[in-house]
């Protein structure tokens, strides 16, 4: 039997803009994407002479087809025709579940990174991120991470010079949020504001953090019902007023998150928000996913 083990990180949407309505009924999209320290692990077996078997800390999480690790693990297997001899997935959980961090999609794609080493399949990372789209729409970029632009549904993405390294608060409030319920909320009104994509790459492209942090927006954040809007802007003005250079809502959220550039106000951040809401991470901006692992 073969066994490795892989983390699968949590991506932050610096900005998250979303466009038209598509007739396959997803939108299109222009996010730019971080990837951060936060992670889960997963250990991955082949040859474990058994069908699929998928396990993991956390009881309420589907063990079959419906986790994102099973999927991506039966997708890669089914498009290169390639039989395990059975497989065996462990996962540990720390990333927040439906929290707008990609967590499923990040352990679809730790998954695909995985067993392209454990199985020898010596795919590209364009090829592992063709199969994480039939997952998927955010598990394409997950594959390679980073900083990226996605847009398309998400899976066509363009490398982005990287965030300039800094520390990272994440607070998710108690509330969960649907994501198609919120895409239909905002196909249901007309977008009000709308993040400065171009302003942010071009800080990006400068080294510029501030100027980063200073454009951060989510559209989503606008079609939240009310009461969970007070709560997320609540969560932005604590980060704020500890000294976040910026703060915004993550994907389709609840998960607010704030960039610092001091260690200690980070900390402190940390601490005033922990008490408060159990999911409170301190954690840091990582870079490309691919070369760490395969
Ligand atoms: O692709 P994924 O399964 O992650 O998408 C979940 C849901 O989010 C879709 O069924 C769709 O309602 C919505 N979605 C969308 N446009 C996208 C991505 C997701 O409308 N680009």
């Amino acid at each position: 039997m073969a066994a490795t083990e892989v983390f699968a990180y949590a991506k932050l949407n610096l900005s998250l803009d979303v466009l038209d309505k598509r007739p396959d009924g997803y939108h299109d999209m222009k996010m730019v994407m971080q990837t951060v320290t936060l992670r889960d692990r997963l250990a991955l077996e082949a040859g474990t002479g058994a069908p699929l078997q998928m396990r993991s800390n956390l009881g309420f999480l589907p063990a079959d087809e419906h986790n994102l690790a099973a999927a991506a693990a039966l997708a890669l297997c089914r498009e290169t025709e390639t039989d395990p001899g059975g497989l065996s997935i462990r996962l540990e959980k720390t990333i927040p579940v439906c929290a707008g961090m990609a967590g499923g999609s990040a352990d679809a794609a730790a998954v695909l990174r995985g067993l392209n080493g454990l199985l020898g399949l010596r795919l590209s990372q364009a090829r592992l991120e063709e199969i994480g789209a039939l997952v998927g729409s955010d598990v394409p970029y997950c594959v390679g991470g980073g900083t990226a632009l996605a847009e398309g549904r998400g899976e066509v993405l363009t490398p982005l010079p990287p965030l300039p390294h800094c520390h990272v608060v994440l607070c998710k409030p108690a509330f969960s949020v649907s994501t198609p319920e919120l895409f239909k909320a905002l196909d249901g009104c007309r977008i009000r504001r709308r993040p400065d994509t171009a302003g942010l790459i071009g800080a990006l492209t400068a080294g510029d953090l501030p100027g980063v942090a200073r454009r951060m927006y989510n559209v989503f954040e606008d079609v939240l019902p009310q009461r969970r809007y007070q709560e997320i802007c609540a969560i932005k003005n604590s980060l704020i007023q500890h000294g976040a250079l910026g703060a915004s809502m993550s994907g389709t959220g609840p998960t607010v998150f704030g960039l610092f550039d001091r260690q200690s106000a980070a900390e402190a951040a940390w601490a005033a928000l922990r008490p408060l809401y159990q999911e409170t991470f301190l954690v840091e901006t990582a870079g490309t996913l691919m070369e760490k692992e395969v």
